[in-house]
């Protein structure tokens, strides 16, 4: 088709390559460099190009080469070092690749400039949005899209109606929005659903709180902020109840004790919530409106960090009957049992060694009949393999839950279902510390945004210049703001802790998103001033990059496929995010190298070139984490 004969002209200075499994020169430069190498070195070494193409590897660090090659993984007999030598000698000499650097048993490959100019920027610039993206990634069968998509279904944040929505919901929130984009980018059918907290007894004592607190105007300006007042209003009351009755057994007054305990709120708020599971029509339908709106404006905060539910889930769409079913289910096959009452199932019993003795024992069903998180998330999941047919579903919960998650799976499993347990993966993450802001202990994501945004907006103020040529200051804070907490949140390891620094996250120095976000202005600023038209950016001779400067840039640019590619494996945010910080922080050391004001127009338009091809990146890995970035600020 005509993109590809123009792909093929565009890139007429590269050797033919061969067609492997996984490779995707018009997309991934790398990738023609891969295959090239591959040829080469099968027919130096003899060994079959399927082994040789994927042990090829991207470097961490430049120096270490562009690509490496560790010998041990071509599977030849010898000592690698010999091997190493003898393959040297017999190496042809590449229009694409330098004499590649042998170091014991390492090969490293370096590109040589010129051609890899002339492969990279135009992809970058043609592709631009879709730049690093492989919507082939997603395919059931690579070599047959007609079979389809895979699906995967991710569930996040997953906050409780009238309770805080505290720092384990904020990170489940940053990192399922990215997981979200990333598998998107790569092709998959995904569906994200939030699985909300609107059910339980709780709810019966918001509702008894609400007829004594509540108040409509109230509840519909606010609904966050009300249904928590509200609920921790009459909370106080039932742990007033409580220490009363305490006090009096203590001093042997049971039958005064109960006599409060029955009358109380707590006990009210169980029937209330036994109505609730009922059906009763007027308690569903105040529950119901609670619901409504927290969602309304849970929906409003989302938006600003760019994500979206296709399903607004929750405890409470869990069939009561479904849930007996399962176990009763669990109780025919032997493995939970009767326990005054209650239905429990004992691990240590049920599965061998070790991991019985870590699943340890977990109650399916309360005394009263009622069905509990556990056996919620088990019917959950049978369902939503049956709404979904998903070839993935993952799970973004902290890892507080570890054992609860693994306790559900197992159970799905022993249940005979490996077949949906196969599919599952949770990811998990550590604990934030610290969480508060200016104002205080922090309640509502809403809170802290609105923290970050206004911190940002003073000092962007401090530029009267440039702030009066932004034009919407207020929304530029905003995202300023909001990239910072993701930022902060993402650069780590996601199973780590980390302590939540306002000052620190808003700097505009060290690894911090309006850091990022200021290195995607200043590009966008480069663009701006030259004044050149995208023609001139597209013709620009790309043979003058020459400088050591440029050419690491480009290799930089060159990694972003590939670093794509390997976060679909770690599923690590910060390996986005390190990359992109080796990026800006090489764009900053080759600003003074490289100017554009001042130099012949040809080598302008060429650098420019080179700029604007980061600019993509930069603006492609910002994107996939969730972040709007800006133009100016
Ligand atoms: N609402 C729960 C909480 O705040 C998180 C739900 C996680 N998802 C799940 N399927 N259990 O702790």
């Amino acid at each position: 088709d005509a993109s590809f004969d123009n792909l093929a002209r565009q890139f007429s200075h590269l050797p033919l390559i061969d067609k492997l499994p996984n490779c995707f020169p018009d997309i991934n430069p790398v990738d023609i460099y891969r295959a090239h190498i591959t040829s080469i070195l099968s027919d130096i070494t003899g060994a079959d190009k399927s082994v040789i193409y994927p042990v090829l590897q991207w470097t961490a660090t430049l120096d270490k080469g562009d690509l490496m090659l560790a010998i041990p993984a071509l599977r030849i007999k010898g000592k690698p070092d010999d091997l190493g030598k003898q393959w040297l000698e017999k190496w042809p000499g590449s229009p694409l690749v330098e004499t590649p650097v042998h170091s014991g048993a390492f090969l490293s490959f370096f590109f040589k400039a010129e051609p890899m100019a002339k492969t990279v920027i135009p992809m970058a610039l043609q592709h631009n949005k879709d730049f690093g993206s492989n919507p082939a990634n997603g395919l059931r069968d690579q070599n047959d899209p007609s079979k389809g998509r895979q699906k995967i279904v991710i569930e996040f944040s997953s906050p409780n109606i009238a309770k805080p929505f505290h720092a384990g919901h904020l990170r489940s929130t940053i990192i399922g929005g990215f997981l979200a984009n990333l598998y998107r980018s790569a092709g998959w059918d995904v569906s994200t659903v939030n699985y909300l907290g609107d059910w339980g007894k709780q709810y019966g004592v918001l509702a008894l709180g609400f007829e004594k607190y509540g108040s409509e105007e109230e509840l519909v300006k606010d609904p966050i902020n009300h249904l928590f007042t509200v609920y921790v209003k009459i909370s106080k009351e039932v742990a007033e109840e409580k220490e009363q009755a305490d006090k009096l057994k203590a001093d042997g007054k049971e039958d005064e004790a109960q006599k409060i305990l029955d009358n109380g709120v707590d006990e009210k708020a169980r029937s209330y919530f036994k109505k609730m599971t009922e059906g009763d029509e007027q308690a569903i339908s105040l529950w119901k409106r609670f619901r409504d709106y927290s969602i309304e404006r849970y929906k409003q905060t989302y938006a600003r960090l760019n994500i979206h539910f296709d399903e607004y889930s929750g405890e409470s769409k869990v069939s009561e009957d479904e849930m007996q079913q399962a176990a009763a289910k669990l109780k025919e096959m032997g493995l939970a049992h009767e326990d005054r009452g209650a239905l429990l199932m004992d691990f240590t019993k049920n599965v061998p060694g070790k991991e019985g003795k870590m699943l340890g024992k977990a109650i399916l069903r309360k005394k009263d009949g009622t069905a509990l998180y556990l056996t919620r998330d088990i019917s959950e999941l049978i369902n939503r393999y049956e709404r979904y047919k998903f070839d993935k579903m993952i799970y973004v919960i902290a890892s507080e839950q570890d054992l609860h998650v693994k306790q559900f799976f197992k159970i799905v499993r022993m249940m005979g279902r490996d077949d949906i347990a196969d599919k599952c993966q949770h990811i998990n993450f550590g604990l934030v510390l610290g969480m508060s802001t200016r104002r205080g202990t922090v309640k509502f994501l809403n809170d802290i945004l609105r923290d970050v945004g206004e911190h940002m907006h003073e000092v962007m103020k401090k530029n009267e210049d440039k702030y009066s040529q932004v034009q919407d200051p207020e929304q530029v804070a905003d995202r300023l703001g909001i990239s910072s907490v993701m930022v902060q949140d993402m650069n780590g390891k996601r199973i780590n802790n980390y302590t939540f620094d306002l000052s620190r996250m808003t700097s505009f120095e060290g690894d911090t998103g309006p850091y990022l976000q200021y290195a995607h202005a200043r590009l966008c600023s480069i663009k701006r001033k030259a004044e050149l038209s995208d023609d001139d950016i597209a013709t620009a001779d790309l043979s003058l990059l020459t400088e050591p400067m440029a050419i690491n840039l480009l290799r930089v640019i060159a990694q972003w496929p590939d670093v794509v590619q390997n976060v679909l494996k770690t599923l690590e945010p910060a390996t986005i995010l390190t990359y992109l910080f080796k990026l800006t922080h090489t764009l900053s050391t080759s600003y003074s190298h490289l100017r554009i004001v001042g130099s012949e127009p040809e080598v302008m338009k060429a650098r420019l070139a080179l700029y604007n091809s980061a600019r993509v990146v930069l603006y492609n890995g910002m994107s996939i984490l969730g972040l709007t970035p800006v133009e100016r600020m």
